[in-house]
């Protein structure tokens, strides 16, 4: 059975972008993958500055992973900070680590251009990516399409750790794969028609109450073009969000298509486009927003969820670590 990590940050509520890019392959590999699934809580430090506001994003993440889908009997989920050798292996692959990889890395210029604090933890957090990863030999790196960089970054840090401290034929560290999303899903647009992401307040969170979630539909950009006139569905961010969630192929996705392009005799205007993607998200995560309220008041259940995965990962973690140690001469 192949191994399979992910994980996401705890840098705010959780949106349709995470769900399409990452959370929904997660869920459709947990019958017959092995599945370590974390919570990027080191990660999350280099943004963020509120520790009872960080706390609770933490159990958020891990509430939001149970109420979509993630099965314990099937998936290992736990908090990066109950694995902490990971910075141990992180701080080894930093020293195989050509300062001009970390120059060349895409994320640490985005993130500083919107404005965040230029530190040493963000400009190394490929790094640290790199060790999450390497330290359960997985196979498979489920993530959306803006993490490719960071997994390219990862398999160079185990090929050169490999090359330093190993032979071909007994490796320390096992290459994973990227496993990144080619379709519709892969970059899922936010309602101002941008990469849908925590940090631009442009996200849909599918756990809003009814209302506003339905005002915050209504809000996705569109064009001007009139109710009776036909529109193109591929130039939309309605559309293409509903198309993220459900796939191109799919039947509802079909008759929504065809209302833009051969619009009925009364009109089909982005109104009810919208009010169509808003019926959809009902209908898909029904189950896992009454999931979600009943998990929010089981905070034992959590807890216990966590500390059986940080068991499992651990055992895996320190294993990969030893072998890393020994290589290297300590
Ligand atoms: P954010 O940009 O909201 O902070 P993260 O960087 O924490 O999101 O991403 C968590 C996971 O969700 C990653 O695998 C990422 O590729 C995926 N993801 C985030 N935003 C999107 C999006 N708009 N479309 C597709 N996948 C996304
Ligand atoms: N960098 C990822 C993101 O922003 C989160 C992350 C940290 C991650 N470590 C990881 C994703 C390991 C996959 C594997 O989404």
């Amino acid at each position: 059975m192949k191994r399979v990590l992910s994980g996401l940050q705890p840098s705010g509520q959780l949106h349709l972008g995470n769900y399409a890019g990452a959370i929904k392959q997660f869920i459709a590999m947990q019958d017959d993958h092995e599945m370590f699934v974390f919570v990027a809580s080191y990660h999350a430090l280099t943004s963020a500055r509120d520790a009872d506001e960080l706390r609770a994003n933490i159990r958020q993440v891990v509430v939001d992973y149970l109420a979509f889908g993630l099965d314990p009997k099937k998936t290992n989920i736990y908090l990066q900070q109950d694995v902490p050798q990971v910075t141990e292996l992180a701080w080894l692959l930093s020293c195989v680590c050509p300062k001009h990889m970390m120059d060349k890395a895409t994320s640490f210029k985005d993130k500083t251009a919107k404005g965040l604090a230029a530190s040493i933890g963000l400009y190394t957090y490929p790094i640290l990516q790199a060790a999450d990863i390497l330290s359960v030999d997985p196979d498979l790196v489920p993530v959306g399409e803006d993490q490719r960089q960071h997994i390219e970054i990862t398999r160079d840090l185990a090929q050169k750790f490999n090359h330093h401290f190993a032979s071909e034929e007994d490796p320390v560290f096992k290459i994973p794969d990227a496993m990144i999303r080619t379709d519709s899903g892969a970059v899922v647009p936010g309602i101002d028609g941008q990469k849908m992401s925590k940090s631009y307040n442009n996200g849909i969170d599918p756990f809003m109450d009814e209302k506003p979630l339905r005002k915050r539909i209504m809000k996705i950009v569109s064009d001007s073009t009139p109710v009776d006139q036909p529109k193109d569905p591929d130039c939309d961010t309605t559309y293409q969000i509903f198309t993220a969630l459900v796939g191109k192929d799919d039947e509802r996705a079909a008759v929504l298509r065809d209302k833009y392009v051969n619009p009925p005799a009364d009109g089909f205007g982005y109104g009810h486009a919208k009010q169509a993607l808003f019926e959809l998200i009902l209908d898909e995560f029904g189950e896992a927003r009454k999931r979600r309220i009943d998990l929010m008041n089981d905070a034992g259940y959590v807890e216990e969820v966590l500390k059986d995965g940080a068991a499992a990962a651990s055992e895996r973690v320190a294993a990969v670590t030893a072998r890393a140690r020994a290589a290297a001469g300590l």
